[in-house]
């Protein structure tokens, strides 16, 4: 089977995906200086799937160092690009570090692509490119709004850097993932999110809270427009993301696509509230959660949730898991990491 080169391999989204693809059949390498990971997570791939997994501790803006990796594997048949700092908040304390990391990693790895003539990109963006969209569901054709943060902007640059150069070549192969809101961990609870950052997603604050590490959490804000008056977002479990790649280079692979830059949203198509993700996690954990309402979080978009449509007729890809299943997963994974 074809050899992989998953940048990010040691990260949340990146770990779960070498699972997947390993699952699927695909020989994966990685690459990842560490900067908000720990190589520990290969041992759970290795628990989970009985292979090892080689990871190279190198920096991709480091374009020299990128490059020697793809001439130590001369069979590489494609890249799933995860590396990337990816906290909303900082990037807006940091912009140039999240502009500078970001952007010159892209910029290495599809130069040592070219060089090396490996034409299958799949690049991690967010659904954060679509800033206060207008529109429920969000389509893939949904007019892009401003970036709401130097993240965000990072993955709508990212996007269209690969459209020009998709443009120029049209021999390279690009789809452009925009993830919702990921959450969960491997139903075994040997990889889940571990990052070395402190976690502010929902999820992983819902369950240190249950398990102690904080006192308290807070639902940012219960006036809003909704049903509940608390945000919407659409959560989708890591395995179904996962498995969304899969099926996405198996489409490159074998050359499905319609046009060589596609762009497909990757949610299960479904708004959840804050408060009904809380009432999931009572209900599968049996653990009364301690949380108050508090203000809103500044940034925050009232709802955003995917129409699916397109990843399915093309990629074939269907969600398999809900909310339940997300927050068991994370609960059992929080139990053990
Ligand atoms: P993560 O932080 O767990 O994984 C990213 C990995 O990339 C980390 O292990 C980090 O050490 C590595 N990395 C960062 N910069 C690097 C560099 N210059 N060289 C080598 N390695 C580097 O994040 P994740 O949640 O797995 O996210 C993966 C991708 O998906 C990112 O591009 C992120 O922006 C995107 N994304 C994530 C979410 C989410 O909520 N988790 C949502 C939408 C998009
Ligand atoms: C979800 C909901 C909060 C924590 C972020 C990025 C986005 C993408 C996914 C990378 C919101 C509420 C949260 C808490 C709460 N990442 N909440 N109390 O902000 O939708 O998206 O991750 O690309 O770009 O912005 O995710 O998990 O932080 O919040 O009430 O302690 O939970 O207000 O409504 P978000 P989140």
């Amino acid at each position: 089977m074809p050899t992989i080169l998953v940048t990010g391999g040691c990260g949340y989204i990146g770990s779960h995906t070498i699972v997947d693809l390993i699952d699927n059949g695909f020989d994966v390498v990685s690459v990842d200086n560490l900067v908000n990971s720990s190589e520990d997570i290969l041992e759970g791939v290795f628990a989970i799937t009985g292979k090892r997994v080689v990871n190279y501790r190198v920096d991709l803006c480091d374009y020299a160092a990128t490059l020697r990796i793809f001439e130590q594997h001369p069979g590489i048949a494609g890249v799933i690009h995860f590396a990337a700092l990816k906290s909303v908040g900082e990037s807006v304390q940091q912009p140039l570090r999240y502009f500078h990391n970001n952007l010159n990693s892209l910029l290495s790895i599809i130069s040592a692509m070219e060089k090396s003539g490996v034409p299958h990109l799949i690049f991690s963006s967010s659904c954060s490119v679509y800033g206060n969209a207008k529109e429920l569901p969000v389509t893939e054709a949904t007019p892009i709004e401003e970036a709401e943060s130097p993240y965000a902007r990072t993955k709508q640059m990212g996007e269209a850097v690969i459209r020009d150069y998709c443009r120029t070549y049209p021999a390279y192969n690009a789809v452009i993932l925009r993830y919702f809101n990921p959450a969960g961990a491997h139903p075994s609870a040997r990889i889940g999110e571990a990052s070395s950052n402190p976690a502010s997603n929902l999820v992983p604050v819902i369950t240190e809270t249950a398990i102690g590490k904080r006192p308290t959490m807070e639902v940012f804000g219960d006036d809003y427009p909704t049903r509940d008056g608390s945000c919407v977002r659409d959560y989708i479990h890591i395995m179904d993301l996962a498995n969304a790649h899969t099926k996405a280079l198996q489409y490159l692979l074998e050359n499905r696509q319609q046009g060589n830059c596609e762009i497909y949203n990757l949610g299960i198509g479904q708004g959840v509230t804050v408060l009904e993700a809380i009432q999931a996690f009572e209900r599968v954990s049996g653990q009364k959660l301690n949380y108050r309402i508090g203000p809103r979080r500044p940034g925050d978009v009232i709802a955003i949730y995917a129409n699916n449509d397109l990843a399915a007729q093309r990629l074939g890809w269907s969600p398999q898991y809900d909310i339940d299943d997300i927050m068991r997963s994370a609960w059992a994974w929080e139990g053990v990491r």
